[in-house]
């Protein structure tokens, strides 16, 4: 862990036009810089820097964010890689703290493991290169499979040689401790050693005898671990042995070719995911770079984000056989959990993107590609609707399947578009489709709720966690109930961006004193703003925002509003990110304001208070009148007379309580 002082010594000092400065050649228009976006496409510069702010934001694809946030994007790097990132640019030196001793010996052991590895590396690409064996054996077997030397040297294949001790023999020589060996699963402990006596070179064996050799490699490029392949196709043996699990070597969370792809990927913006090492290595020799493989395992969650780093598009090129068709049936939901674009493409009769590749130019394949994969709804349907389009059961099912995929995409424009898709597809009403997958929703966002309820509410220890958590705040399932459940998105938004813009600001208000003779009173705005929520037990739906509230609340408590600027400069990159977001999509909000709700004109800042009163009060209102909606509609399934009076006094006290809104409101307005 990076210690929070330093954590604000990096945000401080790093300059903004500095970082950015760094990838993009910048000019200067007026109090700003201006550069043409390395996010997106664009001819006229639209990417404009404030040094004053410390922020940058383009005008063409909507990025914005301050330093930290440039690097993670721009650098496709973590937070706190972004962080060590700027600290090494500003020579500040992190003095990493709340690393126990075992902590410290267990990185400095993953440091001599990948020593290790990297040994291991250059010892098989040698054989493979420079002896006999590893040239007359290895290499004439890649050779065969249309590989160039190239292509062998860029991804550092190897050979293993055929005596069952050369790797670990020559690494013993060298000096290695046969402990790490065992360790990286090079070399393997014979069954014959008994425990607690010494190891020599008599207990162990080399993992990988007569074969070639794939380094597996992390997205920097250190090598994890290894794929070993016979050379024939002797049934009796497995076609390849894998590193088993170890200290570096995590297969759920390596793809493999990613470190060759990640630039290609980013720039095309799409991944392709195919199933093998082959697969990888000649789609790149074919001039197709922005491919990765799962190697073997189904694809897990912890490798869809590690792609989702670079791009939201995934299309799965796997061979039309079964085993391939059913493992991109449990990858396409994975997939679309994360919120990702999902095609497939099958390839034709016992072609797999290693031989398909090797049939056609490199024009061919990426037109094939192009033209034949297909979204998941149309995979999925051309599979199947052949066979169901006779038979209503099986029909029934196959919509209920896609349907089910569709629940889980959690934006809800691109749910839409799949379901027209789906009912255009399929024959089907488009309404009783709507309403389906709003069931699955529905149903799995109570399940949520209801085992989220025993979570304790204490504020401080929420913020605490919530904010200094690296990366990634918010949870999948949260997202998914944000975006969904939320029709007051944009009102909480804009209720935070007043918090930002104007918390400090002071405003005078008519308070009844103890005497019942309105008096003025001047509070802050974050003040007033919260303690109106607080007041009515509020909480904002939107779990960014409410992050900001608790923020304020915990800040308030310590007699300190906080600025702009803290939020800004803020240690965590999402609020950071959103506050940037926010403030400078300023403008542009207040012009929805004012079409939405046709009620505002004049500037806000010189009528705060009024502004402040009217966006929260009838963020009240809305929030009211789901409230009345919901209780109504609880009047539909009640089971006893009690139970109605109960319900239809809750209703009438909350409309009397809209009237009193509806008449404040009413005021401010004038
Ligand atoms: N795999 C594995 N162990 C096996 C078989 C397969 O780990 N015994 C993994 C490998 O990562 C392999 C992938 O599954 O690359 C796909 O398997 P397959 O299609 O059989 O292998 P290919 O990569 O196509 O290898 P080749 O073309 O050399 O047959
Ligand atoms: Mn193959």
């Amino acid at each position: 862990m990076i210690p929070k002082d330093i954590v604000d010594k990096i945000i401080d000092e790093a300059r903004i036009e500095e970082v950015v400065g760094d990838f993009i050649s910048l000019k200067k228009r007026g109090a700003n810089l201006l550069g043409l976006c390395p996010f997106h496409n664009e001819k006229t510069p639209s990417f404009t820097v404030s040094p004053a702010k410390g922020i940058y934001k383009c005008f063409g694809c909507g990025k914005a964010g301050n330093s930290v946030n440039f690097i993670m994007d721009h650098e496709s790097l973590s937070y706190p890689e972004a962080l060590r990132y700027l600290a090494q640019k500003y020579r500040i030196e992190i003095q990493e703290k709340e690393i126990s001793p075992e902590e410290k010996a267990q990185q400095t052991e993953r440091e001599s493991l990948l020593v290790v590895t990297g040994y291991a590396q250059k010892y098989f690409s040698n054989a493979l290169w420079d002896s006999d064996e590893g040239k007359s054996v290895g290499l004439s077997y890649f050779y065969e499979r249309g590989f160039t030397d190239e292509t062998i040297r860029k991804f550092q294949l190897g050979y293993s040689f055929e005596e069952r001790k050369a790797f670990s023999k020559a690494a013993l020589a060298d000096k290695f401790q046969i402990e790490y060996l065992i360790k990286t699963g090079l070399s393997i402990l014979s069954e014959k050693h008994k425990e607690n006596s010494p190891i020599s070179i008599h207990d162990i064996f080399d993992r990988y005898t007569s074969r070639v050799i794939f380094p597996i490699h992390s997205g920097t490029g250190k090598v994890l671990g290894f794929g070993g392949r016979i050379l024939g196709s002797d049934k009796k043996l497995a076609k390849y042995i894998n590193s088993p699990q170890t200290d570096i070597y995590d297969k759920s969370k390596v793809l493999y070719g990613l470190f060759f792809a990640k630039k290609q990927i980013t720039q095309k913006d799409v991944c392709y995911l195919v199933e093998g090492y082959t697969d990888v290595i000649s789609m790149h020799q074919a001039g197709i770079e922005n491919v990765v493989s799962s190697s073997g395992t189904s694809l897990t969650v912890e490798q869809i984000k590690l792609i989702h780093r670079f791009t939201s598009h995934i299309t799965i090129l796997y061979d039309g056989d079964l085993a391939g068709i059913k493992a991109s049936f449990r990858g396409i939901d994975l997939i679309l959990e994360e919120g990702m674009n999902v095609k497939v493409l099958l390839f034709p009769d016992g072609d797999d993107p290693d031989s398909f590749s090797k049939k056609v130019t490199r024009q061919e394949l990426q037109e094939f590609i192009e033209k034949n994969a297909v979204d998941f709804i149309r995979f999925k349907t051309n599979l199947l609707y052949e066979e169901a389009k006779q038979d209503p059961i099986k029909k029934a099912s196959l919509i209920k399947e896609i349907i089910e995929s569709v629940a889980i995409i959690p934006d809800a424009i691109t749910r839409n578009t799949y379901i027209t898709e789906c009912s255009n597809l399929l024959h089907t009403n488009e309404q009783t489709l709507v309403f389906e997958v709003q069931n699955i929703r529905r149903k799995k966002q109570q399940k949520q709720a209801a085992s989220q309820q025993d979570v304790p509410q204490n504020v401080q220890q929420q913020v605490e966690t919530a904010l200094f958590i690296n990366g990634q705040a918010k949870d999948d399932l949260q997202k998914l109930l944000d975006a969904d459940l939320n029709p007051f998105a944009e009102q909480e938004k804009n209720l935070v961006r007043l918090l930002l813009l104007y918390g400090q600001h002071i405003i005078q208000l008519q308070r009844y004193n103890e005497y019942k003779e309105l008096t003025p009173v001047k509070v802050s705005v974050a003040e007033y703003i919260l303690n109106e929520l607080q007041q009515d037990d509020l909480y904002f739906i939107d779990s960014v925002c409410q992050l900001f509230i608790q923020e304020f609340l915990y800040q308030i408590q310590k007699e300190n509003v906080p600025s702009t600027d803290y939020f800004i400069k803020h240690k965590n990159p999402q609020l950071a990110q959103t506050a940037v977001h926010l403030i400078s999509n300023s403008n542009q909000l207040s012009e929805n304001w004012k079409k939405k709700y046709g009620l505002w004109v004049a500037q806000e800042d010189d009528n705060l208070r009024k502004t402040v009163n009217h966006d929260l009060f009838i963020y009240k209102e809305k929030r009211l009148e789901k409230l009345i909606d919901e209780e109504k509609e609880k009047l539909r399934n009640i089971s006893s007379d009690e139970e109605m009076q109960n319900i239809l006094e809750h209703i009438k006290n909350l409309e009397a309580l809209k009237i009193r809104f509806n008449s404040f409101l009413g005021r401010t307005i004038i």
